[in-house]
């Protein structure tokens, strides 16, 4: 099938009551985990580039990086649509690259400015994605924590005014919207219990029929992969994340794209650092970036198969 915009994917995901995953690629193994996976639960899946993978890696190595993932699926005769989405765009210019380089679909993230220049620049980067068959992602409200270059106090935390919502999706003509209900970037999301404003996601999704919501910010920070990366040397003690009951709550609701992206970081650090402590001899980058992708592959199998619910939806 070869890349597609998110159209008929969220079509299907709104109406079946499941998410799409869309899953950060900055590496040629991440990007094979997330395939591997994704072909063996017969899964759609977005891959999604941000402006810090495109500074990391070089935006062309990606870009022929997930062509390669296309051109092995032809080639295996796996036909799952995969969708090239940048993340968190962060101004015109670069949506406009990513457009003119092939992307299917682009976020611009103006959520930083005020809610008439946030219209104004999304409305800009869905004129020029429309013409072009590409389709644009755009945020209202703030997340807690660090994005990208933005950083956002938890007392500065603004979730999504509803009705706002309504006027930005009219007014903009994008395609689908990240709100604010209370998660966040990172792997340390909530010090005490887990709270999201479920109340919000459902008044949009009243507000918006059919609609598609876009939840930032969803890793669930496996207990397993913390623990490992305590174990073997790391120091990253209370990293929490969105309990996966909450995000598969989501995923029957408005939300159809759940953003995942420490959960891939935590799964490759954990695997690393076991085969760091274990096996002190090992030198051959290929013998632990092997077991970061096979844990990458069987964390991302186990979001589609057992939270986002997108199994054998290809
Ligand atoms: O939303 C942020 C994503 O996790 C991407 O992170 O900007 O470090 O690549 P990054
Ligand atoms: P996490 O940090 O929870 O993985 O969120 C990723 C994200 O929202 C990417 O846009
Ligand atoms: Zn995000």
């Amino acid at each position: 099938m070869g890349l597609t915009t998110t159209k008929k994917m969220f079509e299907d995901a709104y109406k079946g009551g499941y998410a799409i995953g869309a899953f950060n690629v900055n590496n040629m193994e991440i990007i094979q985990g997330i395939m591997e996976a994704a072909n063996e639960t017969n899964s759609p899946v977005i891959l999604q580039v941000s402006a810090g993978a495109r500074k990391y890696a070089n935006p062309i190595y990606l870009k022929k990086l997930v062509e390669a993932a296309i051109e092995c699926n032809e080639k295996a005769g796996k036909d799952i649509p995969v969708v090239l989405h940048l993340d968190h765009g962060p101004d015109f210019e670069t949506c406009k690259d990513c457009i003119d380089s092939g992307f299917t679909s682009v976020m611009i993230d103006g959520s930083k400015y005020s809610f008439e220049e946030n219209v104004e620049l999304t409305k800009r980067v869905v004129d020029y994605a429309h013409e072009r068959g590409v389709v644009v992602e755009a945020e209202l409200g703030k997340l807690a924590g660090v994005e990208d270059d933005v950083n956002v106090k938890d007392s500065d935390a603004m979730f999504t005014n509803p009705d706002e919502a309504v006027e930005f999706v009219k007014r903009t003509g994008c395609d689908s919207l990240a709100i604010a209900i209370g998660t966040s970037h990172g792997a340390y999301k909530f010090k005490g219990d887990a709270k999201l404003r479920f109340d919000i996601l459902e008044e949009v999704g009243k507000k918006l029929p059919n609609f598609p919501i876009v939840l930032h910010g969803a890793s669930s920070v496996p207990q397993e992969f913390v623990k490992m990366c305590n174990e073997y040397g790391g120091q990253i003690p209370g990293a929490k994340g969105v309990p996966e009951e909450m995000l598969k709550k989501a995923a029957t609701m408005a939300v159809c794209k759940i953003n995942i992206d420490s959960d891939i970081r935590l799964a490759m650090t954990a695997n690393i650092r076991e085969v760091f402590v274990n096996e002190p001899s090992v030198f051959d980058p290929r013998t632990y970036l092997s077991k970061a992708r096979d844990a990458v592959k069987n964390m991302v199998k186990h979001k589609i198969v057992d939270v986002l619910g997108s199994e054998n939806k290809a």
